[in-house]
């Protein structure tokens, strides 16, 4: 896949915002919820604490209620006379009086009713043996609650309503009731007990205390018009007083409590504290049980939050998060996209120059002032360009001289060649008619000394003739298949005698594994001898010479180097050195042919030579000679 780096850059870039992002969303957003539902909660329980002593200060008014009825009762010694008609107590559903047996003696609020025993209920029991006030929550049957009055077993009376999530019980209704009942002595002057006074209260369809916690805890506020909080009294399972309203806003009496709440707080016992789904919506609900005189769990007292605004809350969170998130993403698609476009346009730019570098416009630079990574790179393409073109111009340079020099030198060949053509022919003549002459002379003939300098020299310019023509390339090569190590052996061996080789130290690095190579042996012989003399030379016998041979990596050459430790070659004589009777030497010494007999025998080897002189350190003569493949 060719993905550009600007996709890569702004992808990575997202990446890293999309993962922070959602990550620090989804962490904020629950730090939140949880720190919210977690504060909900110790809020809803302290409610229910708040709830609880309500509903005990209600119930305390109650025995207060009936204890001072009992006191003020026999103060008045209507007890006598049955007569409890001046003290009925508007805050009590019912106010009974018994005889010390437990026996109704009258009923404010039933007073047709009288003569059964009150003696097994429980409250009423515990004052005739403890002669103590007493007050507790109390269920009280049907059958009971008639007696008290009509109307009192009526407003007990509760159809189940089906309910979401409620425990599965095989009753239909409810036809007893959850009273608030205290009951206390009626003492005489003597202390004597004279009987028993027992009020109460039923919760039944009661929305006294459930309203006044509301209004205390909650103070009435509302939320999208619902109640924010709500409370409840459920005789067990059952609600009984709450301001937790149905769908069509009445309150939900006869709705019943889930099976998870059933089964903790009426089965375990236990509080609970959780989210709620409590009749048609979500609260974080507090749940505590009611217990009777006995300690029986009876009923539950509840008080829940509405969760909708916390929800709401968490939602309005989230949304501020993911727009942060969101934001944050926009930025960063920005910003990478400039930055990639910072980074890109230089690189394009560095780019396209270096398409054109390639194609030959060793001209190419670029422009870029920036201190970074990227300006560092523009700085070495542009060295990198000049650095290009100057060794091309040099190379340039280079070829170009070595072609004048090679011409210049084939030229001189040319003439060299044609003027030892023209000469040599007369200097044949010249040399068989001086020959014939001297052997014709008298031995003691005064002009044959001269007649043998005439040979001589003649001899001589056929020398020369000879090695004009060799540099000419105008004597065909007798080639064969060589080792050149042993050509070597040979010259060396030819001329380590000779007195001026006796103080010059001479070292052999031959390639053990030198390929052949077609040569003549004769004329490359005579090459090396020309080296090594001037090499000799050059060390006025004094020095060392290091010969060696090699194998070019590619392969296909093989090199003879020579290096003495000679007076070495001024710069102007380079130029100069294989010309034809170029010399430095006394006439006498030399002639100026050894270098240009040598170029031109490697020349018609295929072959090169070249030099390298430092002035003072020495010479290194090479000769590349190709290799005879096999
Ligand atoms: N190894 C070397 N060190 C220093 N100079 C050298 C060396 N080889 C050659 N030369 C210089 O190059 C010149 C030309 O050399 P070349 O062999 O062609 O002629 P020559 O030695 O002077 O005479 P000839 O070889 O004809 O006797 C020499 O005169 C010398 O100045
Ligand atoms: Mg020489």
């Amino acid at each position: 896949m060719n993905i550009s780096l600007r996709t890569k850059l702004v992808i990575s870039f997202l990446a890293v915002v999309i993962v922070t992002g959602s990550v620090s969303t989804l962490v904020g957003v629950n730090l939140i919820g949880n720190g919210i539902i977690r504060e909900e909660q110790d809020r809803v329980r302290t409610n229910l604490y708040s709830a609880r002593e309500i509903y005990q200060g209600e119930l305390k008014e109650i025995r207060d209620l009936v204890r001072l009825t009992a006191v003020r009762f026999f103060i008045k010694e209507a007890f006598l006379k049955s007569d409890l008609e001046g003290i009925e107590e508007e805050h009590l559903d019912m106010l009974t009086l018994t005889d010390k047996n437990g026996k109704v003696l009258f009923r404010t609020s039933n007073p047709d009713v009288y003569g059964d025993s009150k003696a097994e209920d429980d409250l009423v029991k515990s004052v005739l043996l403890n002669e103590e006030v007493i007050a507790s929550t109390q269920i009280i049957s049907r059958e009971e609650l008639e007696k008290e009055g009509q109307d009192l077993a009526e407003q007990a009376y509760i159809k189940f309503i089906p309910t979401l999530n409620e425990k599965p019980r095989p009753e239909k209704e409810e036809t007893s009731g959850m009273v608030l009942k205290a009951a206390a002595p009626v003492m005489s002057y003597n202390n004597e007990l004279l009987g028993v006074i027992y009020g109460g209260r039923l919760l039944n369809r009661d929305y006294e205390i459930v309203d006044k916690v509301k209004d205390t805890v909650y103070e009435g506020v509302k939320y999208k018009g619902k109640d924010i909080g709500t409370v409840t009294i459920f005789q067990r399972d059952l609600r009984i007083s709450t301001n937790v309203q149905n769908l069509d806003g009445n309150r939900a009496i006869g709705t019943r409590v889930s099976e998870e709440v059933y089964d903790q707080v009426l089965v375990n016992g236990m509080p609970w504290v959780g989210r709620a789904f409590v009749v048609n919506n979500w609260y974080i609900s507090a749940y505590e049980p009611i217990k009777n005189i006995n300690g029986e769990i009876i009923g539950i007292l509840y008080v829940g939050l509405l969760e909708e605004k916390f929800t709401d809350m968490q939602k309005e969170a989230m949304e501020i998060f993911l727009s942060i998130a969101l934001g944050g993403m926009a930025l960063a698609l920005i910003i990478s996209y400039f930055l990639a476009s910072g980074i890109l346009t230089p690189i394009n730019r560095l780019v396209y120059a270096s398409k054109l570098l390639a194609k030959g416009d060793l001209t190419q630079r670029v422009k870029l002032t920036s201190k970074d990574e990227i300006g560092k790179l523009a700085e070495a393409f542009n060295f990198m360009a000049s650095s290009i073109k100057e060794r091309d111009d040099l190379l340039k340079v280079r070829t170009q001289q070595k072609i004048q020099e090679s011409e210049r030198l084939a030229s001189l060949g040319r003439l060299a060649a044609g003027v030892a053509h023209e000469i040599n022919n007369p200097l044949g003549a010249i040399l068989i008619y001086s020959n014939l002459l001297l052997e014709e002379s008298e031995l003691h003939d005064p002009g044959r000394e001269n007649l043998k300098k005439v040979v001589r020299e003649t001899i001589r310019c056929k020398e020369i003739v000879r090695g004009l023509l060799d540099f000419a390339r105008k004597t065909e090569p007798k080639k064969e298949l060589t080792n050149i190590n042993n050509i070597l052996e040979r010259v060396l061996s030819l001329i380590e005698k000779q007195a001026l080789f006796q103080n010059i130290k001479i070292t052999k690095k031959l390639h053990p594994r030198i390929p052949m190579a077609m040569i003549d042996i004769t004329q490359i012989q005579q090459v090396f001898m020309n080296i090594i003399l001037n090499a000799a030379e050059a060390m006025e016998g004094k020095g060392s010479l290091t010969i060696g041979t090699q194998l070019l990596k590619d392969g296909r050459f093989m090199e003879i180097g020579f290096t003495d430790t000679g007076c070495g070659i001024p710069q102007e004589n380079m130029k100069r050195l294989f010309e034809p009777f170029f010399t430095t030497k006394e006439e006498t010494k030399g002639i100026g042919l050894g270098l240009a007999i040598s170029y031109g025998i490697i020349k018609n080897h295929g072959g090169t030579i070249e030099v390298k002189s430092q002035v003072g350190e020495g010479t290194t003569f090479i000769i590349k000679l190709p290799v005879e493949k096999m």
